[in-house]
């Protein structure tokens, strides 16, 4: 590795490669890949030849001004037929680069992925490739979460296949995930995993709470988002709800004007449950309190035949897979088929706010959500709804980290098919 001849060919090869994919040149570039890797990085930018191919797409400034100050109507065709044009020859490079195993969501020295620059460009088209690539890489990767390897795990190829697997995950590439961690080769913080969250301590302020490390795990600007999902789940009193994740108490605030029938709230973490003692929310009307994590107390509502009417999901710190869990599996047993306000079946929500902090990581984990709400056999009605610039109103200050940098909420109201 130290020879200095092979470190010069390296960064020859490498640079080759951006450009052929700079140029959409697809005869260099495959000619290119078949000796390397099509996850190569300019030192200095980060640019992977994915994010090479998309930023060759920016359209020249200068001419696009000349064009419209001389109201060349002309030109300015002959411009977007240049524009489509070079979109197509983007797309087809974007592809052979994904059938030579390019990486969808590397992140450059700027902490863009190839579709962040898309998005930034208005390349729409080119922005729907990374979306889909995104979409196949987690439907990917949560099958073989779900796949049980045969073998009693011990024998010496497993350990060296663990071994090689450690090695890739070290190989020190930044890279987007859903959850908001930006980094594969390092765990999940501590503070963001359940059993370390639930075992850390709470702030709570009037508009915020925040664990032992400063992340938000539930601010009041989403009372907007809380309101709306209590009007669609719960229209009418008298009927019986479930709301797993008490936080601050907003929905279930609302709940409450209700007057639910039976109104059952499970919750996990001391600090809250002692919060919901003070404030009297264990002799509210109707009000049941479910002391522990829902993993626990699910099973037992369902054994002792409690139904519903409306459930509402929002815990921290979990993964996607505790809610796509949650609504595969467990849901079935809790709502009325027969309830809701019309007697049509009760209805399910949640908040849809995996991957917030990065618009292409909403829209990939939307779609995975989508199609795993319709696998779980439910018909979802999604609303959008506008949110304010939560950095121009100072909310993020004291917060860790900004979970949501979205304009646009996706309010997810389920019900069963049929
Ligand atoms: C985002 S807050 C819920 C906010 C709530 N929707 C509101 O309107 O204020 C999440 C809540 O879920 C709780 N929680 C986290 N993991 C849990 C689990 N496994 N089981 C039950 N509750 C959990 C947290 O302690 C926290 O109170």
């Amino acid at each position: 590795m130290d020879d200095p001849a092979f470190a010069v060919e390296t960064d020859l090869q490498t640079q080759s490669i951006l450009l052929a994919a700079a140029n959409h040149d697809l005869r260099a570039l495959r000619d290119l890949l078949r000796n390397s890797s099509a996850n190569v990085r300019d030192p200095e930018t980060g640019f992977a030849p994915l994010h090479a191919a998309v930023a060759a797409c920016e359209p020249d400034d200068a001419a696009v001004v000349n064009g419209g100050a001389n109201g060349d109507s002309t030109a300015e065709a002959a411009q977007s037929g240049e524009h489509d044009a070079k979109a197509n020859e983007a797309t087809r490079t974007i592809r052979l680069l994904f059938e030579n195993g390019a990486i969808w969501n590397d992140l450059d020295s700027n902490g863009d992925t190839p579709a962040c620059i898309a998005y930034r460009l208005g390349l729409k088209e080119l922005y729907e490739l990374f979306v889909d690539a995104g979409v196949r890489a987690e439907l990917l990767l949560s099958r073989l979460g779900d796949y049980q390897p045969l073998g009693d795990g011990d024998s010496e190829d497993d350990t060296e296949e663990e071994e090689e697997e450690e090695e890739e995950l070290a190989d020190g590439v930044e890279r987007v995930h859903l959850n908001g961690t930006e980094d594969a080769s390092q765990p999940p913080d501590g503070s963001t995993e359940n059993a370390a969250y639930l075992a850390s301590n709470l702030t709570f302020a009037r508009d915020r709470i925040l664990d032992s490390s400063a992340n938000g795990v539930m601010m009041e600007w989403e009372s907007t988002l809380m309101r709306r999902s209590a009007q669609l789940l719960l229209p009418s009193s008298r009927l019986r709800v479930l709301n797993v994740g008490h936080g601050m108490g907003i929905i279930d605030g609302i709940f409450q004007e209700q007057s639910p029938m039976s109104h059952h709230i499970i919750e996990a973490h001391p600090d809250v449950l002692k919060r919901m003692k003070d404030r009297g929310w264990y002799e509210k009307p109707g009000v049941v309190v479910h002391e522990g994590r829902w993993q626990d107390v699910v099973p037992q509502l369902v054994e002792s035949g409690e139904l519903f009417d409306a459930i509402y999901f929002d815990t921290f710190a979990e993964e996607y897979k505790a809610l796509r869990d949650f609504f595969t599996e467990h849901v079935i047993g809790l709502l009325d088929p027969a309830g809701g306000p019309n007697g049509n079946g009760g209805k399910f929500g949640f908040f849809n706010g995996m991957g917030a902090d990065r618009q292409v990581c909403y829209d990939v984990y939307n779609k995975v959500v989508e199609m795993d709400l319709f696998e779980a056999g439910f018909d979802t009605d999604f609303e959008s709804i506008a949110v304010p610039n939560l950095d121009a109103d100072g909310e993020w200050e004291g917060v860790r980290r900004k979970y949501w940098v979205l304009d646009k909420y996706r309010l997810p109201t389920c019900t069963f098919i049929g």
